[in-house]
């Protein structure tokens, strides 16, 4: 069967996903929906030294997101926060060799639940007030592409 345009990153992280799994009690808990498809994915974060220091992820969808929760985690474990931030869609989805046009949007919720779970300890702790965390755009198919399986 052809694995239609499916690079060898996204296959191999797809099947040997890496930091699958919940962390009891996170410092950093994150969780965001695609509206195109309904698919969930939640990141949660243990922070040390500012850094993140152990990092899980739970996903409820397609197997090119699965795929980029796998890569981010493993782009954000032992970084600094403040670097974790920085680790945008577009460098998941580079890091993964491309995602099929279609698919391309699968690969927003990986930074996205980043984000949230960084941003979520930061409000925790002071850093930030809740009104300032600023929600990512474009979820909703943009480009007009669509979000099929
Ligand atoms: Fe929903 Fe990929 S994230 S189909």
């Amino acid at each position: 069967m052809a694995q239609i345009g499916y690079s060898k990153e996204v296959m191999e992280h797809f099947m040997n996903p890496r930091n699958v799994g919940v962390i009891e009690s996170p410092d950093g808990y994150g969780k965001v929906g695609n509206p195109v498809c309904g698919d969930l994915m939640e990141i949660f974060i243990k922070v040390n030294d500012n850094k993140v220091d152990d990092i899980k992820f739970r996903t409820f969808g397609c197997g090119s997101a699965i795929a980029v929760s796998s890569m981010v985690t493993e782009m954000a474990k032992g970084q600094p926060l403040e670097e974790a931030m920085k680790i945008t869609r577009k460098d998941v989805a580079d890091k993964l060799g491309g995602l099929p046009p279609q698919k391309m949007h699968c690969s927003n919720l990986g930074a996205d639940a980043l984000h949230a779970a960084i941003n979520n300890y930061w409000v925790k702790i002071g850093k930030i007030k809740p009104e300032e965390v600023k929600t990512e755009e474009g979820h909703d198919g943009e480009e007009g592409e669509s979000c099929e399986t």
